[in-house]
Formats: C-alpha cells, structure tokens, sequence
C-alpha cells in the first residue's frame, strides 16, 4: 500500500514535469584524436532535471499544507455555524480536492503507463561530416588540446543536432593531395543518446535526413559560409560475445524478430573462443533487403577487423532455412557485421555459434577398395587457411579412381582456369569453381588429392568417393566416358549427351534414324526442323530456314520480313505480329495480341506483370501480387531434387479421407485453386466429385509434417470441373477448386501468376514441374516435395511421338532423354515458367503421360493459357 502511495505520488510529479527531463545524451570519441568532456553540458542537464524535480516536491508540500491550515482554522469560527455550514463547505472543499487529486493521478498513471513506464532507450550513432571551406591545420592532431576549430566543428555540430555534444575527430581527408577537397576536413563523431522509447523513431528519422542535418548545420553554426558536403549518421550497436564450453549461444540482429532491423546502422558481433578453438557460426533464419549495390549487408570475417582479406562472407538476401549457412574460423575469433542503408528493413537473422576444438590436422591416409572422403566439417563451409592432404591407397593389382558428387570451390571473382585461391589438386592439376559430377583417375594404385583453402572466402567444399577398378576393363559391361564415369552401352551414340564431357556422341556413325549435324554429332531425324537448336551449331534448323530477307512463323510458313510486326497476321497463327520489340498501341485485337481491360490490343509477347506499362490504362501491371517465392536465395542442388521450404509458395496437396496425398493443386488467389479435372471423377467406391471428401494442404513441405505451423489446412467448399473434360482423351483436364475459407499468405503460401490467353510457352523453354508424386514408374510417392526442370517440346513433334494424342489444350514438356518427369500423384499440381522479372507463371497443369520419364515420352499438361479464360469465368480472377 505505501509502495503504491508512493508509486502515485511519483507518478504525478513526473507527470507535471515530464516534458524538462524527457531526453539525456552523452558522447564520446569515434576516432582517438581529441577527447573533450561534455560532462558539464550533461551535468548541467540532469541538475536541471533535478532542480524541476525539487521544486515539484516543495509544490507538493504547499498544497499539503494549504489543506492542513484549513482544517486548523475551523474551530475559531462560530460553533453553530460551523456546525452548520462548516462539515457542508469542508466536505465540498475535500471532495473537490481528492476529486482533483484523482483526476491528477488518473491522469499522471495514464502519462506514465503510456510514455515512461518502458524503460528508455540508448541509441548510438557513428559517422562524419565533411566541411568543405575548413582548412586542416597539424593543430587537430594534438589530442591534448582543444584547438578553436575543433570547438568549433563541435560546437557546429552540437548544435546542429540540438541535444548532441559530440566529440570530434578531425583529420584531412584521404584525397587532400588531389586539390579537390583542399582546404576541407571530415569530422568523425560518436553520438550516445539516451531517449524515451517513444522518441526512438523521431531520433533514427531525425538522423538519417541527411539534406535537413545539413541544413541544420548551416542555420546552427550561424555561419552562413561554411560549407558542409555530407553528413552521414549510422545507428551503431556492438556486442562481444564469448563462447561458453559445450553450449550454443546465439544472437539476433536488433529487435528481431518482433522488429524490422535499424536503417542506417553499423553492428557488430564479435565473436570469442577459448584458446585452442575455433568457432562455427549458423545463421537459422537470414532475411536482409535483397541484394544490390548499396543494399543492407552482412559480412563474416575471420579476424576480429573488418578488413577484407579476412572475409570469409558477404552474405544479403533471403534464405530458405534448409540453405546451408554455416560458416568456421581457422582461429578462436570471428566478427560479424551489418551495416543497413537508408531504405528498406527486413527482419534480420538469427544466428547461433559455438566453439570446437581446433583440429591439428584433416589430412588422412586411405586404404581399400573404397571409401569416401570430404572437406573438413562438409557441408558447413569449409574454414580458411587450410591444408588438407588424402593419400589414397588400393589393393595394388588395381588402379583408383575419385568421384566427385558435389564440388564447389568457388572465391568470387577468381578465375577457374588458374585456380590461384581455394583448389583441389591432383596430379598436378587444379580444380576449382562449382563443378558437377566429375571423376579423377590415376594409372596405378595410388592417388594423392590435396586441398588448399586460403585466408578470405570459403565455400561448400566436396564430397568425394575413391573405387578401386580393374585397368584393362574400368566399367565391365558399360561403357566408359573420358571422365572415367560409367554409363550404359544403349546411351552410346544415340544422340543425347550422357557424358558430362559429351565422350559417349564422339566418333558415332550416324543409323539410318538419324541425321549428321555439320559438327558431327548424330541427332533423331525427327528433331530436324523442330524449332530447337539441338545440334549446337543450329544445322538441324538451317535446312528448313526461310529465304534471304524472309521471316519463318511457328508454323513453319515464310514470309518477307516487312510483313513483320505490320499488324496483320501474314502468318496464320499469328506468331509474326506476337513477337515485336517496338510494342504498337492499339493493334487490332486478335488471338496473339494482349488485350488490356480497355478492350484497346497492345503488340508484345507475354506483357501481363513484366515491370513495363504496356496498356494506357496499366492493365497489364495490375493483379501482379503473385509468381513470387519469399526467399530471394535458392539453395545450390546437392544431389536429390528436394525443394526448399518455400520454394513453391503455390503448391497445394490434395488429401483425400483415408487415402492421403492423391493430388496437386496451385493456389491462384487466397481462395481458389486450380487442379485436373481427372482427379475429381467418381469411382466405384469413393465419390472424388465431392468436395466434404477433399482436405487442401497448402505450405506444406513433408507430408509427414502436416501439422508444421507453416501449414495451413482447408476444406473444400466446391469444385469445379471443365465441362468438357473428356476422360478418354484427357482433353480440357482443368478443374477449379473453392476453399471453405481465405488463407493468408506468408512465406510459404503465395499464389502463382495465370498466364494471359496469348501468352507464349516456346518450344525449349525451361520449365519446373513440382509435387509429391512417385519418384520413379510405378514407385511410390515422395515425403519431401520434388522439383524437376524440363523442356517445352514443340508441338507438332510432340504429337509425333506421342500417337497424335495431342490436342491444342495440352502442352508437352519433358526430356527426350528421359528420366525426368511427373508421375502418378503429381497430377493436378503446377508447372511454373520463370518469365520477366523473375515472375513465375503458371503453364500447366500435370496431366498424362506414357508411363514415366521414358526415352521419347515427354509428360503431357493441360495448357493453361488455352483455359484462361474458363477460369476467369468460374473464379472472377
Ligand atoms: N495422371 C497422373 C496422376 O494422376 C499424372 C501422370 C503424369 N505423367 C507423366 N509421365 N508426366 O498423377
């Protein structure tokens, strides 16, 4: 109780004079080369504060008293009168009173509980100023004493900032000698202020205008002549963190992650060890503004300066969680830095780290038949300064061979042909970069492999295998590639590249299926004049190329360039007037042109969402919240075809009660989808048409891990399905499916982007298809969501191979080469087309296919563009 007495009576005399004590700053030097005490200047401050407060106390006393003097006064008055009047005019005056004295308190806890009761702020900044007309003189660099200029820099500069007495640090700028900036100096300061945390936001505003500080420079100095060229402030903030034995300690960019990261801040966390150890650093959640010049940025270095030999990282961007982010120092000290610009905040990261103890080798000898071997620490980034050497031993009757699965080796800006940094060794030869699948072979029984990390950069590192093999026959049964792979006899010569150094399609006589390319290879005769450059050097397309002067349309007709991008389609199908780099307005609108919502036609390829205005009344850059993954980053393939957590924001798995996973589905909107009509048609024992049977699991990743907070779970509310869907020939395979109720879109629920009815899919293109099918014919589905990239086949060939089963509402896209494809259980979900602006776009629709992945057997999808339209008309979107 006398605590909370107490409690008001503070709280109302700090409400009375809260607006004199509402902000406190001190300084200090940035740069060590004058040292002046504001001490006076903050004594000053706080003994105002204090007097306020006194005189607050004695006020608090005088009313006490009046009251008391009051009640004193009463018995020398008239006893019947004051029995009367008395109690009647004292209870009025006491309720009046304690009514005010409520009202105050009320009011005093209201001031309180809203701008004081958070405990204030410290903020820190650091930067320079240049004044441009303010001669450096030796003077400045006696720190012992405060020359005239350098009050003067301070004293511009304190009041400049009003509440700021910073100590100055003035040196000659660095290009004193070029005679631009003669005459000038750069003033370093350190700023500390301590705010209310309601101030907080107007301080970083405040100090990151850098036109008004300027300004504010000019107009406080009352030196209309000096000249001060820039002024940068930056929010410091630095924090030493040691590691404690056995234990993982971690640290978060400021405020994460409940608040965006400071604008204008310089951070740093350095990071200690016990001696004999070194240190690894995880960041577990990394999101920074995406990189570009000037972006927000962090950096790791393998030294406790910031001095770029020692960097080992510049990492910016967003990163799926799965990225693999983990750094080591060769030694007991690590620094991490951010330094943000003025625009733009993300939420920063979350890191961890721990110590290790330094390992005093990581070269090994190896014996056997087989065996494996990697980096040190693999798949963390390798450390720097490091020297590892394997010696590889096999029984001595055979020779021995190394495969590489992942390599990367990669210093940003360092040439891969002469490997001068981080490199694998062997046999006199360097490798470096980012490699795919390679195998090194020696013609005996042992093989030395050395690796060398130097002092900046690191990367993944390999992983590596050593097979002993039998000289006279290295691949018994198969058929060996100059890299030493094994691949199988079938694959040779049959015109697809198997070996990654294309050995397998060298000296190949051609069969009578197939045609010689002017380079030699053996192409399928039926890729001759497809539209797609298969043997490299486009000989399989010269033969059917049109006329000097003359333009080839899609559908193999040529006609005179000038008929080009005339706006009449000369072509048939349009595909002379699709295509044109100056974009006519208002064109007559046909099939191959967009049309914007004006109903006016406008002559360009794919314009919906590209980052262009191309419709006067900017149609074509409206609805464009979508084909856009939340991480920035996409994780570098290491082995498998594993998505990334929220590499597919659209992907939906289709549940059916009792049965599970059964198809896929991609969000268009936060409450539709669209999926194939086939996997909604009844069957003997399950109704598939009704949607009480169907659960939709959207930003979900492992079907094993539905109940992940990052999945959102919906019932379906109605499905629609294409009329005229014909489930013999799977024409018109699209349906479109109504959730119960709205998602929300977060990291990894995002809708993809419908293509415009004339938009283009080119034959080669590059495409992704993604689900959780099965993984191989007739195998079964997969637990973690699978990618893979495949090629839009031309049409026409495709209906070739395919018994002329193709209709103009289906697009095939595979690998003619097989082994990547949809399969059973992928139905229904998307294939995504990355288009300008990396936007991705939804092509397709997983539908059919010949069995899976085989040879000539492309999957086939239902065109999306082709049912544009039909989706507008059942979803309004
Ligand atoms: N109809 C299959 C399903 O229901 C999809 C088959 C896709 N096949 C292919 N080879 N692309 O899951």
């Amino acid at each position: 109780m006398v605590w909370a007495i107490l409690d008001f009576m503070v709280v109302l005399l700090f409400s009375l004079f809260w607006w004199t004590s509402h902000l406190i700053m001190k300084s200090q030097l940035y740069v060590v080369v004058y040292k002046c005490s504001s001490e006076s200047a903050d004594g000053e401050k706080a003994k105002g504060a204090r007097s306020h407060l006194n005189r607050a106390d004695s006020q608090g006393f005088m009313d006490m008293n009046g009251v008391e003097e009051g009640v004193e006064f009463l018995p020398t008055m008239n006893a019947k009168k004051v029995e009367k009047r008395g109690p009647k005019r004292w209870v009025v005056v006491t309720a009046v009173l304690i009514i005010f004295l409520l009202v105050s308190l009320l009011v005093g806890l209201l001031v309180w509980h809203f701008k004081y009761r958070r405990a204030p702020v410290q903020k820190v900044y650091n930067g320079h100023l240049v004044i441009q007309n303010l001669k450096f003189i030796d003077a400045y660099e006696i720190s012992s004493l405060p020359a005239p200029e350098l009050v003067m820099g301070a004293g511009i500069l304190h009041a400049a900032l009003q509440f700021i007495w910073p100590f100055l640090a003035l040196i000659p700028p660095p290009g004193c000698s070029n005679g631009l900036l003669e005459g000038s100096v750069i003033a370093y300061y350190w700023s500390e202020f301590i705010v209310p945390a309601y101030r907080a936001k107007a301080l970083d505003k405040a100090m990151a205008d850098e036109q008004s500080l300027i300004q504010m420079v000019k107009y406080k100095s009352r030196n209309p002549m000096l000249q001060v060229n820039s002024i940068v402030a930056f929010r410091s903030c630095n924090f030493a963190l040691h590691a404690k034995e056995g234990e993982i300690t971690s640290f978060t960019t400021p405020g994460f992650p409940n608040s965006p990261y400071p604008n204008n801040a310089r951070c740093t966390w350095v990071l200690r060890a016990d001696v004999d150890s070194i240190i690894s650093l995880t960041f577990k959640t990394f999101d920074v503004e995406v990189c570009s010049k000037g972006s927000d940025v962090i950096k790791v270095y393998n030294s406790l300066s910031p001095m770029e030999p020692d960097e080992l990282v510049t990492l910016c961007g967003i990163y799926p969680p799965s990225y693999n982010l983990t750094f080591l120092s060769s030694q007991n000290v690590m620094l991490v830095t951010l330094i943000t610009n003025a625009e733009g905040r993300n939420p920063g990261f979350k890191a961890e780290f721990f110590q290790l103890p330094k390992a005093k080798t990581c070269s090994k000898t190896l014996k056997g038949e087989s065996g494996t071997f990697t980096t040190p620490f693999y798949p963390a980034h390798y450390p720097p300064d490091m020297d590892c050497v394997w010696n590889i031993e096999v029984p001595s009757t055979k020779n021995v061979k190394v495969h590489f699965n992942v390599f990367y080796v990669l210093e940003p800006g360092t040439p891969v042909s002469s490997c001068p940094k981080d490199y694998v060794e062997i046999s006199n030869t360097k490798y470096c970069g980012e490699r795919s699948q390679f195998v090194v072979a020696s013609k005996n029984n042992k093989i030395t492999v050395r690796f060398h990390s130097d002092q900046s950069y690191t990367d993944t590192g390999f992983s590596a295998k050593f097979l002993s093999y039998d000289s006279s026959d290295p691949c018994p049964g198969k058929f060996t590639c100059n890299t030493g792979r094994c691949i199988d006899k079938v694959m040779r010569c049959d015109g697809w590249v198997d070996c990654t150094d294309a050995s397998d399609e060298r000296a190949c006589n051609c069969t009578t299926e197939q045609f010689r390319c002017n380079n030699g290879w053996c192409k399928p005769r039926f890729w001759l004049c497809d539209g797609v450059n298969d043997c490299g050097d486009d000989s399989d397309e010269l033969q059917c190329k049109c006329p000097d002067k003359h333009f080839k349309c899609s559908n193999g007709k040529c006609i005179p360039e000038t008929q080009k991008c005339d706006s009449k389609d000369d072509c048939g199908d349009g595909s002379d007037e699709g295509t044109c780099s100056k974009v006519v307005k208002s064109v007559p609108c046909k099939d191959y042109t967009y049309k914007c919502h004006n109903s006016l036609c406008v002559s360009k390829t794919n314009p919906e969402c590209d980052g262009t205005k191309d419709c006067d009344d900017n149609s074509d850059e409206e609805s464009c919240d979508c084909g856009i993954r939340s991480y920035s980053k996409q994780t570098r393939i290491v082995g498998g075809q594993d998505s990334e957590v929220g590499e597919w924001p659209w992907q939906v798995s289709l549940h059916v009660k009792s049965q599970g996973h059964i198809c896929g589905a991609s969000l268009i909107s936060d409450k539709w989808l669209v999926s194939a009509a086939h996997c909604f048609q009844d069957e003997s024992q399950i109704r598939y048409s009704d949607p009480k049977q169907w659960t939709a699991f959207l930003g979900l990743h492992d079907q094993s891990e539905r109940t992940n907070e990052m999945v959102q779970e919906r019932s379906i509310k109605r499905i629609i399905t294409n009329s005229q869907f014909n489930d013999f020939t799977y024409d018109y395979d699209i349906a479109v499916l109504e959730l119960q109720s709205p998602v929300n879109f977060t990291t990894t629920v995002r809708p993809i982007c419908l293509p415009d009815a004339t938009h283009d899919f080119p034959a080669g293109k590059e495409i992704w298809v993604t689900g959780w099918g099965a993984t191989s014919e007739g195998g079964i589905g997969a637990s973690i969501l699978q990618k893979a990239a495949i090629r839009v086949i031309n049409q026409t060939m495709c209906n070739t191979l395919l018994a002329d089963q193709i209709t103009s509402r289906m697009i095939c896209v595979g690998i003619l080469t097989g082994g990547i494809d949809a399969c059973q259980g992928d139905s229904g979900g998307p294939l995504v087309s990355v288009e300008s602006n990396n936007r991705l776009f939804l092509a397709g629709v997983v539908s059919w296919g010949d069995g899976c992945a085989r040879r000539n057997k492309p999957g086939v999808y239902t065109r999306v563009s082709k049912l544009r339209d039909w989706i507008k008309q059942h979803t309004s979107l």
